[in-house]
C-alpha cells in the first residue's frame, strides 16, 4: 500500500491519468477507421442522412463516467458522419470544394498526434522552419521580395481581417507621424469582394468605397478606381485598395497590376485575395493574369482550398512582415522569453492569433513529396473541367453561360428556371448522390453555379450535373 502525505490510500483514490494511458485497442481501431477512408477510391459525397434524430443519437452521451470508445465512435460513424457532406468528394460541384492530397491527410494525423504547436521559434523551430519553407514556395512563386513572409491562419476570413488590421494599423502610424488626425478610415474593393472583407472593416471599425464593376466582366480595374477616387469628395482617409484573384462567386479575377499601381501611386496598402484562386498562378497560360501581384503588401491563399491541403488553413504573406509585427504581437511578462531575439518573427506575432496548430506542415510534407509540378497538373485539371463544362452548358439550346470562366467556377442560366428549379435540381442529384451543386446569383439573378477543384473529378460526373438539367 503508498501513502500520500495526508495518509490516504492511492489505490483507492481515483487515477487522475486513466485518460492518458496508452491504449492499444483504441488507436487500432481508430487508425483502422481513418485507414478505411484514405484508402477509399471515392470518398461518399453523403449530406443525406435524416438530421431530425441526431438530438436522439448523441443525447446523454456525456456521463460522469465515460463510456466504451467503441459505443462512440459508432455513434460518429453511423448517425453523425453520414450527415455531413464530403467537402473533399470529387462530386462536389458547391461552395468551393476542397481536394487534399493523401500525403496532406496523413501528416495532418502527424501534427495531431504530436499536438504540434508553431507558435515561436522558441518553442517550435522546426516546425516553423518547416512552415516557413512552404510560405516561401509560396511567395516565390508570386514573385515577392525575399524579404517578405508570414503564416498559416484558420482561413481566409481570418486573413483577410489580419492583413487589414496591419493595413489600417500602418496608415495610422503614418498619419500619426505626419501630424494628421486619427480619423476613421477607408478601404476600396469591387462589389464582388468575398464577405469577409466586409466583414473585416466592420470589425476594424473602417468602411467600404465600393467600386462597382460592370457587366459580365466583373473585373475591378485600376482605371475604374481611380474613377471612382476622382469624384470622391474627400479620399484622404483611403488606407488601402483589395484585389481579388478571383471571386468565390464567378471566379473573376481582378485588375491586379492596374490595382497595385494606383495603390503604390497613393501610397495605401494592396492587399490581395487569393484564398480561393491564388493557385491559378501555377498554371503557365494563366500566369500573365496575376501579373502584379509582387506588388502587393499582404497576400493570402488558402492551402485548404486549391492547394490541396486538409481544414483549415490559410497562407497569410506579408511584403513586410515586420509591420504585420509591430501591429499582432502579444506583450506579456510570461512570453518575454519567446520575444527574446529580436531578429526572431514569430508565427504568432503575425496574426490575430497566439497559441496555433503548425496547421502548415500537412501542405509542407505534401508540397515536398508531390513536387510543384503536380499541384500544376492538379489544378489545371480544375481549369479543364471548367472549360469542359462551359463547351458542354453552350451546346446546350435550353442553357446560357453568364461569362467565360476565367478559373474553376462557371455561372450559367437554364432558361426558364426558378430558384425553386435550381433547388430541385440540387436536391435530385444529391439523393442520386451523384454530385452537390448549389445555385447562386449574378447581378441579382438566380443562376447555376458549379466550382471544380477536385483533380479525381471526371468529365463523366461533370455530365452526370449537366444532363440532370433537362
Ligand atoms: C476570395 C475568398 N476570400 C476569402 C474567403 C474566406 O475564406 P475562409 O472560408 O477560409 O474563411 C473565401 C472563401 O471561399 C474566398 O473565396
Amino acid at each position: 500500500m503508498t501513502l500520500h502525505s495526508s495518509g490516504a490510500d492511492e489505490s483507492a483514490s481515483p487515477d487522475p491519468a486513466r485518460m492518458h494511458r496508452p491504449d492499444p485497442d483504441m488507436v487500432r481501431d481508430i487508425l483502422e477507421y481513418v485507414a478505411d477512408r484514405l484508402l477509399e477510391p471515392e470518398v461518399p459525397l453523403d449530406g443525406l442522412a435524416d438530421r431530425s434524430h441526431l438530438t436522439s443519437a448523441i443525447d446523454g452521451l456525456i456521463t460522469e463516467d465515460g463510456r466504451d470508445f467503441r459505443e462512440v465512435l459508432a455513434v460518429y460513424r453511423d448517425e453523425l458522419a453520414p450527415t455531413v457532406l464530403s467537402a473533399d468528394s470529387p462530386r462536389m460541384f458547391s461552395f468551393i470544394p476542397s481536394a487534399p492530397t493523401k500525403a496532406s491527410l496523413l501528416f495532418d494525423m502527424v501534427v495531431s498526434a504530436a499536438s504540434l504547436q508553431g507558435i515561436s521559434w522558441c518553442e517550435a523551430a522546426g516546425a516553423v522552419m518547416a512552415e516557413n519553407q512552404a510560405l516561401r514556395t509560396l511567395a516565390d512563386l508570386a514573385g515577392l521580395p525575399e524579404s517578405s513572409g508570414g503564416v498559416f491562419v484558420s482561413g481566409g476570413s481570418a486573413a483577410n481581417l489580419s492583413a487589414l488590421v496591419v493595413a489600417r494599423d500602418t496608415m495610422r502610424r503614418r498619419r500619426a507621424t505626419a501630424g494628421l488626425p486619427d480619423v476613421p478610415l477607408r478601404v476600396v474593393v469591387s462589389d464582388q469582394a468575398h464577405s469577409s472583407i466586409a466583414n473585416s472593416l466592420g470589425i476594424t471599425m473602417m468602411s467600404a468605397l465600393i467600386v462597382p464593376t460592370t457587366g459580365t466582366s466583373g473585373v475591378l480595374t485600376g482605371e475604374a478606381v481611380r474613377v471612382a477616387v476622382g469624384s470622391d469628395p474627400d479620399p484622404s482617409d483611403i488606407c488601402a485598395v483589395v484585389a481579388t484573384s478571383g471571386t468565390t462567386n464567378a471566379g473573376i479575377i481582378d485588375d491586379i497590376a492596374g490595382l497595385g499601381q494606383v495603390a503604390r501611386e497613393h501610397g495605401w496598402w494592396f492587399h490581395v485575395d487569393g484564398a480561393y484562386g491564388g493557385a491559378g498562378i501555377l498554371v503557365p497560360s494563366l500566369r500573365h493574369r496575376y501579373a502584379g501581384i509582387e506588388q502587393a503588401d499582404s497576400l493570402v491563399m488558402d492551402p485548404h482550398k486549391w492547394w490541396f491541403a486538409p481544414f483549415d488553413c490559410a497562407a497569410l504573406l506579408y511584403r513586410e512582415p515586420w509591420l504585420a509585427a509591430a501591429v499582432h504581437t502579444q506583450n506579456a511578462s510570461y512570453l518575454d522569453v519567446i520575444h527574446g531575439d529580436s531578429a526572431d518573427l514569430n508565427p504568432s506575432d503575425l496574426a490575430h492569433h497566439l497559441t496555433r496548430r503548425a496547421r502548415g506542415l500537412p501542405l509542407w510534407f505534401s508540397l515536398a513529396v508531390n513536387g510543384i509540378g503536380a499541384y500544376r497538373d492538379a489544378v489545371a485539371h480544375g481549369l479543364d473541367l471548367a472549360s469542359y463544362a462551359a463547351e458542354r452548358l453552350r451546346e446546350r439550346a435550353d442553357c446560357e453561360l453568364v461569362r467565360e470562366p476565367d478559373l474553376s467556377i462557371v455561372l450559367f442560366r437554364r432558361q426558364g428556371w426558378t430558384e425553386e428549379d435550381y433547388a430541385q435540381w440540387s436536391t435530385r442529384l444529391l439523393q442520386e448522390q451523384r454530385a452537390f451543386v448549389t445555385s447562386s446569383r449574378w447581378r441579382g439573378e438566380v443562376v447555376g453555379r458549379l466550382v471544380f477543384l477536385h483533380p479525381a473529378t471526371t468529365r463523366q460526373m461533370v455530365d452526370e450535373a449537366i444532363d440532370a438539367l433537362d
